[in-house]
């Protein structure tokens, strides 16, 4: 994936032409092919109808015709040796393209242009979460960062000068850079790629439940498969693991924005089942104006303060008596403001919350999740956390689950070094005054910052 450099291209201007099965095609002259292979069938599915539903043009068979394909997780050279064995050839103007340039299109809701940083965002991403493997966390926030950071570019980079003008890019991520700029591909990534210890990891650590520890645990006992796993006599498995292993299949296909859309109304009409008065927010990606989650992320707010405790448990029974709850953790809130504020960052709040897995209704979705006509099930599982602060911590809390993670992570750093002052989930706490600021819109805690108000979907990197 990694094993091309190409060059920036202009963008192509789209054209409106013929209609394709399911949809109009409206960029003509950008026809997509996803490859199935680590993919798996059914995500390929979603992904090429959700394209179909934009006007883009997916082809199920790689024909010449073919201009851009899309792969995710195979490493450069396995997957071009696959592209030559089926008569793909590299070509003037044939794209090899990781999901990114995928995912980006689709947001857009047209063919973004090819450019380097596709090849190079993905190269440092797959270093970032290496590192996060071997619990380096250092390195794996440079990466991370240097990823962001050029994810967050305006215009293509020219040039690998124009990199040396760039924040947030360490040693280690401007030599991963120049090698991908200069030779097409960076070895490091590729090790990585191929190295069984990370594909292990990453494959465990894509269950719902199991951490990096778990996952090297498993991997050290020499497992290297689901089934291996499951069938290890001496693995006890979680509640939650046992969730994650059984709604597998589902729970790691991304959630489409029109299923968050569905989730909401679900979520709603619970929540003002148990308080009339109360209000949900969606938070995290969807919140920034993601087109896919891992997750739904709801906020919510109710107008009394004592009233959060209670509407959590009550949610939960409602979706049992509507059947459609198939997990959940329930974690009663421990938010005690006389311990605050905490000056070393928890990534976990206090706040009453719940972690579940739901029956999403396929009916309740548009046209675009036609996904896997087969499927016995009309339901597909879906992750959901629900938050349920103090009104008067709600803007803190809605600001902390918005994300992202880096977005929140430079915030705070930004607070502690430049203004002097602690933010978390919880407060904002002035260190000169020891004062608690108080805030009930994201806005006052920008303000208290002396910052401009930054829109949830600027917060992306
Ligand atoms: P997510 O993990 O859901 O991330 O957490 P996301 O940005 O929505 O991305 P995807 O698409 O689901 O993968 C949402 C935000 O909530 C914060 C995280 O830091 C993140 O910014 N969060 C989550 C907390 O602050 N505390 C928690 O206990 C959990
Ligand atoms: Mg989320």
């Amino acid at each position: 994936m990694f094993s091309t450099a190409l060059p920036t291209r202009k963008r192509r201007r789209p054209e409106v032409t013929f209609t394709q099965g399911r949809g109009e095609v409206k960029f003509g002259d950008v026809k997509v092919y996803l490859v199935e292979r680590r993919m798996g069938k059914s995500r390929r599915n979603f992904l090429s109808n959700l394209a179909r539903s934009k006007g883009f043009c997916v082809d199920d068979a790689l024909s010449g015709n073919v201009t851009h394909v899309v792969s995710e997780g195979n490493a450069a050279q396995e997957l071009w040796n696959w592209l030559e064995e089926q008569g793909f050839g590299e070509m003037q103007d044939k794209h090899v393209l990781n999901v990114s340039w995928f995912t980006e299109s689709m947001s857009a809701g047209r063919p973004v242009p090819v450019e380097l940083r596709h090849y190079i965002q993905d190269a440092l991403e797959v270093l970032a979460e290496n590192m996060e493997f071997s619990g380096n966390q250092g390195p794996c926030l440079a990466f991370r960062r240097a990823a962001s950071v050029l994810k967050s570019l305006p215009a293509a980079l020219q040039c690998l000068e124009e990199t040396h003008r760039l924040p947030c890019l360490g040693e280690h991520s401007k030599a991963i850079v120049e090698e991908i700029f200069e030779c097409g591909s960076s070895s490091r990534v590729e090790e990585v790629l191929n190295d069984e210890k990370y594909r292990t990891m990453k494959l465990f650590s894509s269950v719902f439940g199991v951490g990096p520890k778990t996952a090297e645990s498993w991997y050290y006992r020499g497992l290297r498969t689901f089934e291996q796993v499951l069938t290890e006599p001496s693995i006890r498995l979680n509640r939650m693991q046992t969730a994650g292993f059984l709604f597998y299949e589902d729970i790691s296909k991304p959630v489409s924005r029109t299923e968050a859309s569905a989730l909401k109304i679900i979520v709603e009409e619970a929540v003002i089942y148990v308080n009339p008065h109360a209000t949900v927010n969606v938070a995290g990606g969807f919140r920034r104006g993601k087109e896919f989650g891992h997750d739904v992320d709801f906020i919510i707010k109710t107008p009394e303060p004592g009233q959060e405790d209670a509407i959590l448990p009550a949610v939960i029974e409602r979706f049992k008596s509507q059947n459609i709850l198939l997990y959940s953790d329930f974690q009663e809130s421990t938010f005690d403001l006389s311990q605050l504020p905490n000056h070393r960052f928890e990534a976990m709040d206090h706040f009453s919350k719940c972690f579940l897995i739901v029956k999403l209704k396929r009916e309740q979705e548009n046209r675009e999740r036609e996904t896997d006509k087969g499927a016995s099930r009309d339901w597909k599982a879906v992750r959901v956390d629900l938050l349920a602060p103090p009104v008067e911590r709600y803007a803190y809390a809605l600001l902390g689950w918005t994300g992202s993670t880096l977005f929140e992570r430079d915030l705070r750093r930004f607070a502690r070094l430049e203004r002097g002052k602690l933010l978390d989930n919880h407060v904002l706490y002035d260190k000169a005054t020891k004062a608690f600021l108080p805030a009930s819109t994201e806005e006052d805690i920008f303000a208290h910052l002396g910052l401009e108000f930054i829109e949830p979907w600027q917060r992306n990197a």
